[in-house]
């Protein structure tokens, strides 16, 4: 697997495994115990989610689709369009916190694991495999690379490694420390 496309994936974990705690949150109607950590995960939605990962994808590898398949270029549009979607579901989360409306929580937190899991699905399944041609030869360490600066200089380098660790602390938190569940594999 190229780098660039392995380190979307890896995201992609990180971005399932919060999502599936935060469902739990939701269907067990239990924000209020957790009201200390929420600020975190809102910010992680709109900076993990959208500014790094969705920003990642949208500067450094959509765009090779232009020398791809028509096939390719035809799912583009649904993809950018599911990350607007995306976005749109983590202003709804802020704002919900802001104003403390759990029920309205609830329902964006569910609706967006329901609609990340989805784009998710379908970007490790068709769209991620037909970009790794487009990524031969030197491409793929020279995205890495411009990839990369653009981490640096926009979130600090070890911003994956404080994201995974905020997945981690949420997870031990409401699952309680070790705890494994699956969940994402059944969704
Ligand atoms: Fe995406
Ligand atoms: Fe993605």
């Amino acid at each position: 697997m190229k780098i660039v496309i392995t380190l979307l994936s890896y995201d992609h974990g990180i971005l399932r495994q919060v999502l599936d705690v935060v469902s739990d949150m939701a269907a067990e109607a239990s924000f209020d115990r957790y009201r200390d950590f929420l600020p975190e995960m809102s910010d992680f939605f709109l900076t993990f989610m959208d500014r790094y990962h969705h920003g990642k994808e949208e500067r450094f590898v959509f765009p090779l689709s232009a020398g791809g398949t028509e096939e390719l270029k035809a799912m583009m549009p649904d993809l950018y369009e599911d990350h607007r979607e995306a976005k749109a579901f983590a202003l709804a989360i802020a704002d919900n916190i802001a104003a403390w409306d759990t029920e309205a929580l609830a329902k964006n937190c569910i609706g967006l694991a329901a609609h990340m899991r989805h784009h998710i699905r379908e970007e490790e399944e068709e769209v991620f495999p037909a970009f790794e041609g487009l990524l031969d030869g030197d491409k793929d360490l020279e995205t890495f690379e411009i990839s990369q600066t653009f981490v640096k200089e926009n979130f600090g380098e070890d911003f994956p490694s404080r994201a995974e660790d905020f997945a981690r602390r949420l997870q031990d938190r409401v699952w309680g420390e070790g705890v494994i569940k699956y969940q994402s594999i059944k969704n």
